[in-house]
């Protein structure tokens, strides 16, 4: 199990009297070599959990294992620094992460930070840059000076750029334009199919997490209330209803093929997926 939560709680302003639980006792075990998305209504936790997962937050109540590395509440948690490595996370808002003077260095920072050499850092950083789009005329540009959507790819390849083992990216097709998300998505997805990274995304598109996420993670009012196949809650009505959740285009087409006498199997989770079944309807 890369991840287990056991009764995970967290609290704002734990002190004050406007204090705000927004982790509520959160069981929650995630497994290797999975790509898993993370959604709920604005306001229901993702980002507070996540935040969890690098020990940018620690729990006041419970207990966190990833990997080898374990986080109590109310302990004083070691080996942090290599959590951190083991784990990399892109926040949900870009400009909380970029702070170098130059793109290319920012991207070499996480690198530098984990041991390797200056050198070997920036060629890192370069390639993590490059395999996001960033061309090498934007390396020496100050990343604050970037568009939302170049930015957002920065930050990403920093984290990238330090190959942890599981890689947590909260929204991160925010800012992005349709090419840029494609991108994002065709990366994810080769960095856990062909390198075996965990993934877990934040996401409020229903149509990327469908196509593309193995387990869905649903969060309510700081409770997890679904986790599981991300198929089976999407072609689930009752479940749907329940969580007033957005069907995904590509289910809501299948289903009116269905209506229409189309045998088309709930398997199906791409556009390609479903054209070639309406073709072997068709008999062609
Ligand atoms: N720094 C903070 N101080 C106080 N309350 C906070 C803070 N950050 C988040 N919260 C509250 O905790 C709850 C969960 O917030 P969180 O950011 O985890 O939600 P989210 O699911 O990521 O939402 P979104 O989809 O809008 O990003 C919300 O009610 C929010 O107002
Ligand atoms: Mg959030």
């Amino acid at each position: 199990m890369a991840i287990r939560f056991t009764k995970i709680s967290y609290i704002y302003d734990a002190d004050m009297p406007y204090f705000h639980n927004a982790l509520k006792s959160v069981n929650l075990e995630i497994a290797e070599g999975r790509i898993t998305a993370l959604i709920g209504e604005t306001g229901s936790g993702k980002s507070t959990l996540v935040q969890h997962l690098n020990a940018l937050l620690v729990p006041h109540l419970g207990r966190i294992e990833i990997l080898d590395h374990r986080i109590e509440a109310g302990k004083r948690n070691k080996g942090l620094k290599q959590l951190r490595r083991d784990v990399g996370l892109v926040f949900q808002f870009p400009e909380y992460q970029l702070f170098e003077a130059t793109v290319l260095d920012d991207a070499a920072f996480g690198p530098m930070r984990f041991g390797y050499s200056k050198s070997e850092a920036k060629k890192r950083a370069a390639d993590a840059l490059i395999s996001l789009g960033i061309t090498k005329e934007l390396f020496d540009r100050n990343p604050m000076e970037l568009s939302g959507g170049q930015k957002r790819r920065v930050a990403i390849a920093g984290i990238l750029a330090s190959d942890p083992k599981i890689i947590v990216l909260d929204e991160p097709a925010a800012g992005l334009d349709p090419a840029g998300t494609k991108l994002l998505e065709e990366l994810f997805v080769s960095l856990n199919r062909e390198r075996g990274k965990t993934i877990i995304v934040v996401s409020h598109d229903n149509d990327m997490v469908y196509s593309c996420c193995d387990d869905t993670v649903l969060m309510a009012n700081g409770s997890v209330v679904y986790h599981g196949d991300t198929l089976a809650l999407f072609n689930d009505r009752t479940l749907i209803d329940e969580n007033h959740l957005l069907v995904p285009r590509l289910v809501e087409l299948k289903n009116r093929l269905q209506e229409k006498g189309f045998k088309v199997p709930s398997s199906v989770r791409t556009i390609d997926d479903l054209a070639r079944e309406i073709a072997m309807e068709c008999g062609s």
